[in-house]
């Protein structure tokens, strides 16, 4: 599996800003990371690769230079979230911007607690890019987030490394905590406390000694694992996945819903918990996924909703208003897609039911992908198991978290044209 894209990311990022030079192996070379890679250099830390490593050479105490020009994060939502907790720390000024999907997003949740400590913003209406970030001299805050997101934690972790004073931001329910480890790994403190975590400002970050290792990104394993799972005769380990608890609702819930999937070879790698998967083609049947899974899941759903569609029986899943916020607005692009394929659903507000009946659906449309490189990857898994192929009209998005997914695939015995 190629590199984790959030672990990839802060990889990155963290070594930006660091005193000295991080090497980085297996990092993802996904278009989401060389925007974060440009947008690093272009505010003076120097990134490039090296054989099969990348070197990140961090601005330490010299601290990021004022951009030339406009800082263009794509599609990335993660780098435009986590970059502005950064530059909120520096006293610098900086644009930034993105594509058509990453303009409609809200930038509020970082906007708010950012502000909160002192940086500064100018925005569009209703708080989406383009937009301006006045970094400067920050307070640290007590935040309570309305929203489990990591990206939002890690925004104000960042800036927290900058404020006056020690920062604490509290989450509804538990998201991915890969800035809390690799703060450790850079050399900083931060204290995790049930749903609390803590950071006191004024601390460095210091290249690590040894390689950063990021392992595979588990959000990307789970289109290959759906695939197995679902086409018939399948037996394929899968390997190098992460196994971050944060990040593995979506195999639970494939194995509540009968997956044959087994861990094999469980290791660390980097300060994460890494394993192969054994999977084998299955008869799903359809379940309740609790609601407190969601964030453990939350990139997973476009493939959840495929393997459902095929599944015996009623599959539901709520509390799912996350959804409509990410590349696109994935509830009512996956309903409106399954849909066109022939699958039977309920679209609620924050919630979809999916009413499998044991066979794959008919397939046969072409589907939009609003430039949702997950969108497009679930519905080419769908299109292997339907009675007739599944288009998907733009597939450009998947080279942003996963540029060989279509070779890839293809080895495995699929055929995505
Ligand atoms: C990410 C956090 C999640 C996830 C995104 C990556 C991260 O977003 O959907 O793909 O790397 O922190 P939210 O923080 O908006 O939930």
């Amino acid at each position: 599996m190629p590199g984790d894209k959030s672990i990839s990311h802060r990889a990155v990022m963290f070594g930006a800003i660091a005193e000295g030079t991080t090497t980085i192996e297996g990092l993802l070379e996904g278009e989401d990371v060389l925007s974060t890679a440009a947008a690093m250099r272009a505010m003076g830390a120097s990134v490039s690769k090296d054989g099969n490593r990348w070197v990140v050479t961090g601005v330490g105490t010299k601290g990021l230079q004022q951009p030339a020009s406009v800082l263009d994060l794509g599609n990335s939502g993660t780098s435009a979230r986590l970059i502005t907790g950064i530059i909120a720390g520096f006293p610098i000024n900086a644009t930034m911007t993105g594509d058509a999907s990453l303009t409609k997003r809200p930038m509020k949740r970082v906007m708010d607690p950012l502000g909160q400590m002192g940086a500064k913003f100018e925005s569009q209406d209703g708080g989406r890019m383009p937009m301006v970030v006045h970094g400067g001299a920050l307070h640290a805050i007590d935040y309570a987030m309305p929203v489990a997101s990591a990206q939002v934690k890690s925004a104000i972790l960042l800036a927290g490394l900058r404020a006056d004073g020690t920062t604490v931001v509290h989450e509804p329910k538990p998201s991915r905590d890969h800035t809390e480890r690799m703060l450790q790994a850079f050399g900083a403190t931060c204290v995790t406390q049930g749903l609390s975590v803590s950071i006191k400002g004024g601390q460095k970050l210091t290249a690590p000694a040894n390689t950063v290792v990021v392992p595979g990104d588990p959000s990307s394993a789970a289109f290959a694992v759906v695939a197995a799972l679902l086409i018939e005769g399948s037996d394929i380990v899968v390997e190098n996945v992460g196994m971050n608890p944060t990040r593995t609702g979506l195999f639970e819930t494939l194995r509540d819903m009968g997956g044959d999937i087994t861990f094999i070879n469980e290791r660390t790698i980097g300060g994460e918990p890494v394993a192969d998967l054994r999977v084998r083609a299955s008869k799903l049947k359809g379940v309740t996924v609790p609601e407190d899974r969601a964030p453990s899941m939350i990139d997973e759903f476009p493939v959840l909703f495929v393997a459902a569609a095929c599944a015996t029986g009623e599959t539901f899943a709520d509390g799912l208003d996350e959804l409509r916020v990410k590349e696109s607005d994935r509830l009512k692009t996956m309903a409106d897609n399954l849909t066109a394929c022939g699958v039977k659903l309920e679209e609620g507000p924050m919630s979809l039911r999916i009413f499998g009946n044991g066979t794959p659906p008919e397939g046969g449309a072409t589907v939009a992908t609003h430039l949702d490189h997950r969108i497009a990857m679930a519905h080419l898994v769908l299109g292997a198991v339907t009675a007739q192929p599944v288009t998907v009209d733009d597939a450009a998005a998947i080279a942003t978290s996963f540029p060989a997914f279509v070779t890839l695939m293809n080895q495995l015995g699929m055929d995505i044209a």
